[in-house]
């Protein structure tokens, strides 16, 4: 990866897993790096010891991306207390495994609102930073499902073929 030195980073979703492995990964090349979670504090904080092994600076933000108040509030929390955000990883996601015919509408709206509507919340919280330093990188996580679905249900599907289009 390239230098990141001094730049700040917030990845959603990184109490674990890819969201974990990205954070630490945003240190290591340099990053100061907010780490966003939803339930799991005791697993961010080990995330955010990761980040401050490397001797850069790291913050928990607790928030469910999928609010548009509480994406607010994280992101002038992340600029108060880390300086504005260049680099955005949109990690956070949520899998559902039923069959199209046990799904309930609830189960479409709240899949397609962590995964999907989280992306365009947290994007539209930190673009105007971005375009005022004239520098920013956003990082969809999408998955290979958007293309060859799979055992995964239809709304994580149209979740992640979503995010290629608000990608692009
Ligand atoms: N793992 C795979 O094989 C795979 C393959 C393709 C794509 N992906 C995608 O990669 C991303 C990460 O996958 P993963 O397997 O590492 O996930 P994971 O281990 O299940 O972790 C999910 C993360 O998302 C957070 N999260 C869930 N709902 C949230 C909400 N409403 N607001 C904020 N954070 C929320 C969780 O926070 P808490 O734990 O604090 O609640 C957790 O940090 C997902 O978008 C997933 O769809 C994964």
């Amino acid at each position: 990866m390239d230098d990141l030195h001094g730049k700040t980073a917030l990845v959603t979703g990184a109490s674990r897993g890819i969201g974990r492995a990205v954070a630490a990964a945003l240190a290591r090349a340099g990053s100061h790096v907010a780490i966003n979670y939803y339930t799991r504090e005791k697993e961010a904080l080990e995330t955010l010891a990761l980040v401050r092994e490397t001797g850069q600076r790291g913050l928990l933000v607790q928030a469910d991306v999928s609010n548009s108040s509480e994406t607010l509030e994280m992101t002038h929390t992340v600029e108060r207390e880390l300086g504005r955000v260049q680099i955005l990883v949109n990690n956070a996601g949520i899998v559902l495994q039923k069959g199209l015919n046990e799904i309930t509408e609830q189960d479409w709206d709240r899949v397609l609102a962590v995964n999907l509507k989280s992306a365009f919340l947290v994007t539209q919280a930190v673009f105007q930073g971005m375009r005022e330093l004239h520098w920013g990188r956003i990082v969809n996580i999408s998955s290979v499902a958007a293309q060859t679905g799979g055992i995964t249900a239809p709304p994580y599907v149209a979740s992640k073929a979503g995010l290629w289009g608000l990608t692009h």
